[in-house]
C-alpha cells in the first residue's frame, strides 16, 4: 500500500478502539491502495496527486467548480454553520455583536482577533476617523463620472486610485505599512461612497466630520444640505452600525476569496480591495440587494405575488434576497435585519413594500419548490426596503454593504498573506479542447 503521508502522522488513539484518521482509497484502474490523513475532516487535495496509473500519469486531481466542496485557506476569522444558521465572528454570535458592539469595535476585533480595550479602542477610533479625509485630486477625479453613473462603479475605481496616492501601500510584507493602508480603507470607504452619491446628485461634497460616529459621519456627508452642523438621526445612526456589522465579513464568499485570490499575487490592498468590491457588485452577491428591491416594485402588489412565485418555480426568475450556497436555514442576519426594519418604519413610516415583502417570505416558506431545496430568506431581502425608507436610493444599496464589508476584506487579506502555506492562487483545468493541430491559412478555411 502506498501511503501519502508517514503512518505515525496517521494514527490517532481514542478511549476504546485505535482509530486512523487516514481515508484509504482503492484504484481499481491500478488495484492499488492508497492511505491519505484526515486532518479537520478534510484531506488534501495534493495527496490525491500520488493516485497514479502509472510513471507518465499526471496524477488525480479533484474537480469542484464554484468550490462548492473545497476549502481554500484555514481561517480563524468568521464561522458559518449554514445548518444551523449560526454566524460568528472571531467565536462572538452575530446576535450578540448586534446587539452590544458598534461597527468599529466589531472592525477591530475582525482584524485584530480580539475585542479591544478601552484604550485600544480610543486608539482605534482616532486613527480611522483621522484617515476619513480624501486627498483633493479624488473629488476631480470623481467630478469626471457622467451624472448618472452607478455609485458602485465610481465606489471600486476610487478605491483602486487611491493605489496610485498611496504608494508606500506595495510594502504589504511591513506591518506598519499593512497598519497604515487598513486605517485608509475603512476610513475612507464611507467618504468614497457619500461623495459618489453626491456626485450622482450634483450636489456640493460634504467634508467629514470628525465629532461625529462612523456611520452618523456617513450620514452627514450623505445628507447634510444647509445646516451649520449635521446631527444625524440616533435611530438611523444605531440602525445603520447594526447593519454595518451585520455585514463586516461573512467567511469564504465570492469577494472574499476574490482578495484573497487577487491579494495572492501580492498586489497592494487598494487594487485587491477594489476587486474585491467588484466581485460585490454582481447580483448574485452584494447587488441582490438592489435586485430585491426593484423585484419588490416588479411585483407591484401582494396580489400578484403568487403570480411571481409561478414564474420563479418555473425557472423564469429568481426570489432575489432568497437562498445562499451556505444557509440551509433562516439566514441569522435577515432575523436581525427584519427587526430593525420595524424600528426604522416606526421613525419613517412603514415602506409600502414590506407587504409584497412578507407575501413572499410567507409562500416561499409554505411551498414545496423553496422546502426542498431549503431557500430562505438572506441579508439581502430586507435590507433594500430599510434603506429606501432612510432615503437612499436602490444604487446605493450596494455601496451600504461594501462599507463595511472592507473590515471582512482587509482581515481575510492579511490572514492569507500570513499564512505561510499560501501561495499564488493558480487553480488547474480538466483541458477537454483540440489536441494539437496545424494552422491553415485564412483562405483554405471553410
Ligand atoms: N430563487 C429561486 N430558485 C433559487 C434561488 C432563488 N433565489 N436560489 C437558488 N434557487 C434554486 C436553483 O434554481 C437551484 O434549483 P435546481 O436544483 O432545481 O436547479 C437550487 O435552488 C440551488 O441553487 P444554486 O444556484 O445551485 O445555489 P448556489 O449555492 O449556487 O447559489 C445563490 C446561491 C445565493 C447565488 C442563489 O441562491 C441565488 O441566486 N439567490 C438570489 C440572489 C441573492 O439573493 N444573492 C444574495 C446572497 S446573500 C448575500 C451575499 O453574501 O452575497
Amino acid at each position: 500500500m502506498d501511503s501519502a503521508i508517514p503512518t505515525t502522522q496517521a494514527k490517532t488513539t481514542d478511549s476504546t478502539s485505535t482509530r486512523r484518521d487516514t481515508l484509504t482509497i482503492t484504484d481499481n484502474r491500478s488495484g492499488k491502495s492508497y492511505e491519505i490523513p484526515i486532518t479537520h475532516d478534510t484531506i488534501r487535495a495534493s495527496d490525491l496527486r500520488k493516485v497514479r496509473v502509472d510513471e507518465t500519469d499526471f496524477g488525480m486531481m479533484s474537480y469542484d467548480p464554484a468550490f462548492n466542496n473545497t476549502a481554500s485557506c484555514i481561517s480563524r476569522i468568521t464561522y458559518i454553520d449554514g445548518d444551523k444558521g449560526i454566524l460568528r465572528y472571531r467565536g462572538y454570535p452575530i446576535e450578540e455583536l448586534a446587539e452590544k458592539s458598534t461597527y468599529l469595535e466589531t472592525a477591530y476585533l475582525l482584524l485584530h482577533g480580539e475585542l479591544p480595550t478601552e484604550s485600544q479602542l480610543t486608539e482605534w477610533r482616532h486613527h480611522v476617523t483621522h484617515h476619513t479625509f480624501i486627498h483633493e485630486s479624488i473629488k476631480k477625479f470623481l467630478d469626471g463620472f457622467h451624472y448618472d453613473a452607478h455609485p458602485m462603479g465610481m465606489v471600486i475605481s476610487t478605491i483602486a486610485a487611491l493605489s496610485t496616492f498611496y504608494p508606500d501601500a506595495k510594502h504589504i510584507f511591513d506591518p506598519e505599512s499593512r497598519k497604515k493602508q487598513t486605517y485608509r480603507l475603512i476610513g475612507k470607504m464611507p467618504t468614497i461612497a457619500a461623495f459618489s452619491y453626491r456626485h450622482t446628485l450634483g450636489m456640493p461634497y460634504v467634508y467629514p466630520d470628525n465629532e461625529l460616529s462612523y456611520p452618523g459621519n456617513f450620514l452627514n456627508m450623505l445628507f447634510r444640505t444647509s445646516e451649520t452642523r449635521y446631527r444625524p438621526n440616533p435611530i438611523l445612526e444605531k440602525a445603520l452600525d447594526v447593519l454595518f456589522i451585520l455585514h463586516a465579513d461573512h467567511e469564504q464568499n465570492c469577494s472574499a476569496n476574490t482578495i484573497r485570490g487577487v491579494g495572492s499575487s501580492h498586489v497592494d490592498p487598494f487594487c485587491a480591495s477594489a476587486a474585491a468590491t467588484a466581485a460585490l457588485y454582481g447580483p448574485l452577491h452584494g447587488g441582490a440587494n438592489e435586485e430585491a428591491l426593484r423585484m419588490l416594485m416588479e411585483i407591484g402588489s401582494v396580489q400578484k405575488v403568487p403570480e411571481f412565485i409561478k414564474r420563479v418555480k418555473a425557472g423564469e426568475t429568481r426570489l432575489m434576497g432568497f437562498g445562499h450556497r451556505i444557509y440551509k436555514n433562516y439566514d441569522p442576519r435577515a432575523r436581525i435585519i427584519k427587526r430593525i426594519a420595524y424600528e426604522v418604519f416606526d421613525l419613517m413610516g412603514k415602506n409600502p413594500l414590506l407587504e409584497i415583502a412578507l407575501e413572499c417570505e410567507r409562500i416561499a416558506l409554505e411551498d414545496e419548490y423553496f422546502i426542498k431545496r431549503k431557500l430562505y430568506p438572506n441579508v439581502d431581502f430586507y435590507t433594500g426596503l430599510i434603506y429606501q425608507s432612510m432615503g437612499f436610493p436602490m444604487t446605493m444599496f450596494p455601496v451600504l454593504f461594501a462599507i463595511p464589508r472592507m473590515s471582512g476584506w482587509v482581515a481575510q487579506w492579511e490572514e492569507m498573506l500570513l499564512d505561510p502555506e499560501q501561495k499564488i492562487a493558480r487553480p488547474r483545468q480538466i483541458y477537454l479542447g483540440h489536441d494539437t493541430r496545424s494552422y491553415t491559412a485564412i483562405d483554405q478555411r471553410s
